[in-house]
């Protein structure tokens, strides 16, 4: 029999540097930890992970169950249905971004859009500009390739989430990529319209090309979703990503797609063919039905995500040691809690640790989105309104003994 690897993990091979370094997504590792707590019989509160919380839609479900009947089980054309492509180039071209079939490809969810929209604009040593805190695949993505990270901040505070000026001062001569993600998580901030002109013509001045991330573009609470590409002469410079993994809970299913110029296309269709060869055929036809038919469902989610928003965000305010700003976008609070750290001196990532070890509950250090994220943690509120009150309940208790056990006697 071959070897196993020995107790210290040891392997009788040589793993590379690029894969002993890349990045994750925490979001996973917690929910893995909460899961192996729930299997000791313990009652952990979901605020990690994000998830619209709510079951596909069923008509979505009887499409995919349907293909599957009639045998949409081969292989098909790497690039997307054409049907499903062509519903997507008129559902982006509605929302002001004119696109036809040759624009889109449909890839199994947004992420690896995400590493291939890298793959095919940075080169080896080109700088990537990424928001911090910011969705933590866009550093690890352009890491693999062998481009450079260069965090942008996100204003936390004030009005803007991003600005052009905080741009401007990170761009170099190396600089090739911007990735934007608006709304953002983990804050659930949107950039304003301003600031869009205002990034469109810096994007031009620099010859720089863009990848918008726009997954929680249908899930606003104030104002109206916008597109950098709808900017004069965006739409031949940017790569759109978008999914059905949050519009439609559709996690699970894996699909999402990216809308760039045709020539891009056809050679992201091509890593496509090097990595998956193609979506699967019934998750496409379930896609189809989900952009084509009823969408009543996300104005219900919509409205339910803000109401379970406004309870999380009046109870966090209501905690001594925490502030939360109302997010109008996504479905995640960003909550400072630095007062909270400083008090009982525990980092953030100590404070995520303890509350999901002691007080049930799985948030998510913001350190896990960038180095920015110090002091904050991100919680969804794509949960029920009780979850979301016990996990209040426990958020309290858990300042309460920290405060206790850190001041004078
Ligand atoms: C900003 C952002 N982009 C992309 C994704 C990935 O989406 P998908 O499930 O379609 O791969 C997520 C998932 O959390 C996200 O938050």
């Amino acid at each position: 029999m071959e070897p196993a690897p020995d107790e210290t993990g040891e392997l009788p091979m040589r793993l590379t540097t690029r894969i002993e370094t890349l990045g994750t997504e925490s979001a996973f590792e917690v929910a893995a930890a909460a899961r192996r707590l729930e299997s000791e019989g313990r009652d952990i509160v979901h605020l990690e992970i994000g998830e619209p919380g709510i079951p596909t839609p069923a008509h979505i479900v009887e499409a995919g169950v349907r293909a599957l009947h009639d045998g949409a089980t081969g292989y098909t054309l790497p690039a997307g249905l054409p049907e499903l492509r062509a519903a997507i180039a008129e559902t982006v071209t509605a929302r002001g971004i004119p696109a036809q079939v040759e624009n889109v490809v449909v890839t199994s969810g947004a992420k690896p859009m995400l590493h291939y929209t890298v793959l095919a604009l940075a080169e080896p040593g080109d700088e990537v500009l990424v928001p911090d805190p910011g969705f933590p695949i866009y550093e690890s993505v352009v890491r693999l390739a062998g481009a450079v990270p260069v965090p942008y901040p996100l204003d936390l505070s004030g009005d803007e989430a991003v600005t052009a000026a905080a741009l401007a001062a990170r761009i170099t001569p190396r600089t090739r990529l911007l990735v934007l993600n608006s709304p953002h998580n983990p804050t659930g901030t949107a950039i304003s319209a301003r600031e869009l002109d205002a990034i469109a013509e810096l994007v031009c001045a620099h010859d720089l090309a863009v990848l918008s991330d726009e997954v929680y573009a249908q899930l606003r609470f104030t104002g109206t979703h916008e597109s950098i590409a709808t900017r004069p002469g965006l739409a031949a410079r940017t790569v759109l990503v978008d999914s059905f993994s949050k519009t439609y809970a559709m996690t699970g299913w894996r699909l999402g797609y990216g809308v760039m110029p045709a020539r891009l296309a056809e050679r992201v269709a091509t890593l496509v063919v090097n990595n998956t060869s193609c979506t699967p055929p019934f998750v496409q036809r379930a896609g189809l039905a989900a952009l084509t038919g009823p969408q009543h469902h996300i104005g219900e989610l919509v409205a339910t995500l803000r109401a379970r928003r406004d309870a999380l965000v009046r109870g966090l305010g209501a905690i001594d040691g925490i502030t939360c700003a109302t997010p109008p976008a996504a479905f995640y609070a960003f909550a400072d809690v630095r007062e909270l750290l400083a008090a009982s001196g525990l980092t953030t990532q100590a404070l995520a640790t303890q509350l999901l070890e002691r007080y049930d509950t799985a948030t998510l250090a913001g350190t896990a989105f960038g180095a920015q994220g110090d002091g904050y943690l991100r919680l969804s509120f794509a949960t029920s309104a009780a979850r979301i009150d016990a996990a209040l309940a426990r958020i309290a208790r858990c300042a309460r003994e920290l405060s206790a056990a850190c001041s004078p006697q």
